[in-house]
């Protein structure tokens, strides 16, 4: 092959990335690439397959691709322990108060051992909602189990029974998810029927001692909604991998918050799962050059 490469962490500037496609047979692209009406435009008729290295990919026109007969590679699996893996360390960092206990040792507010000081909401017990039961939400599932989770319910456009088997976890509609759970796990993806669904009514509906944590895509929820549910104590807490807009701006009202604990969308950051997916994303767009199978295809 020959390859035009961007060769920057940075992203690819949208004016480079609309000239660089033009007339090419393959795209390698990246989650904060929006892949669009333009692109695809500018691209012309060459373009025979796109691959994304992302398991997400709500930044893919995935009608203007099925129209222009493009075929897509995308990178299930191979981060799916990595994610549930930081999808649980984000949530005992918000139910425990983690940041927010590590900046007392360094200021000074540590003074003496207290009974009620930095005190948070533990597993032992509890009832853990997840929405969107799927590769990573079902990790996330066996990973918690071990605390002592009492009852996982979950939410989706379908019961899964196979799936929700290994937990015995009920399939409950949303609004029962928000009302019964002491920790809200959001792992599903952002489509038409998720976006803004964690919003004013669904944090209405949560306990005040619950913690909600984000590890999809941030326009699942309404971020104005959330901080102000955080603000008011509606909720105890909650941990965000991911915002809108990413980068989430420094001086973003949900960052003055204590118990907001937000990262910079490193879900699958580790050096092995990047590398695996590099290479998935990589052996995805020869397949699709080649007209071979690919090893993960995202049938449209
Ligand atoms: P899966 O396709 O396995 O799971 C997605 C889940 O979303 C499915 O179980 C699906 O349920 C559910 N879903 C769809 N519609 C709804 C709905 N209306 N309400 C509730 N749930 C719904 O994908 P993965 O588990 O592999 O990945 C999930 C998402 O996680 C990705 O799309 C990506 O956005 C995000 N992600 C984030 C990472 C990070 O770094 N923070 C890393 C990796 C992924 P059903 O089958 O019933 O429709
Ligand atoms: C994805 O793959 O969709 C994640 O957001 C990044 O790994």
């Amino acid at each position: 092959c020959r390859v035009q490469q961007w060769d920057s962490e940075e992203p690819v500037p949208r004016a480079e990335l609309l000239a660089g496609v033009a007339g090419k047979r393959g795209l390698l692209c990246l989650l904060s690439d929006r892949i669009d009406g333009e692109v695809l435009e500018a691209a012309g008729p060459s373009l025979k397959v796109i691959s994304t290295m992302s398991v997400g990919f709500d930044h893919l026109a995935l009608e203007e691709i099925k129209k222009r007969g493009i075929r897509v590679g995308y990178t299930p699996d191979v981060l799916t322990d990595a994610t549930a893996e930081l999808s649980v360390a984000l949530l005992l960092a918000a139910c425990r108060r983690l940041p927010e206990a590590v900046e007392q040792v360094k200021n000074g507010g540590w003074t003496t051992w207290k009974p009620l000081w930095m005190c948070g909401y533990g597993l032992s017990d509890s009832t853990v909602g997840i929405i969107g039961l799927g590769r990573i939400g079902q990790a996330v599932a066996r990973r918690l189990k071990p605390f002592g989770v009492k009852k996982f319910l979950y939410t989706g456009s379908r019961p899964k029974p196979e799936s929700a088997a290994e937990f015995e976890a009920e399939f409950v509609p949303l609004t029962r998810l928000a009302e019964e759970s002491d920790f809200v796990v959001v792992t599903c993806a952002l489509t038409p029927a998720t976006q803004g669904m964690c919003n004013k009514d669904f944090f209405c509906r949560m306990k005040k001692t619950s913690v909600f944590v984000n590890t999809s895509r941030g326009a699942v929820v309404n971020q104005d909604d959330l901080y102000d549910a955080l603000a008011h104590g509606q909720i105890a807490a909650a941990g965000l991998d991911v915002t809108t807009p990413e980068p989430l701006p420094a001086d973003h009202a949900l960052l003055s918050l204590k118990n907001c604990v937000i990262l910079p969308h490193v879900g699958s950051a580790t050096y092995a799962t990047r590398s695996t997916m590099a290479v998935l994303a990589a052996d995805n767009l020869l397949a699709g050059l080649r007209g071979e199978p690919m090893p993960h295809e995202l049938l449209l």
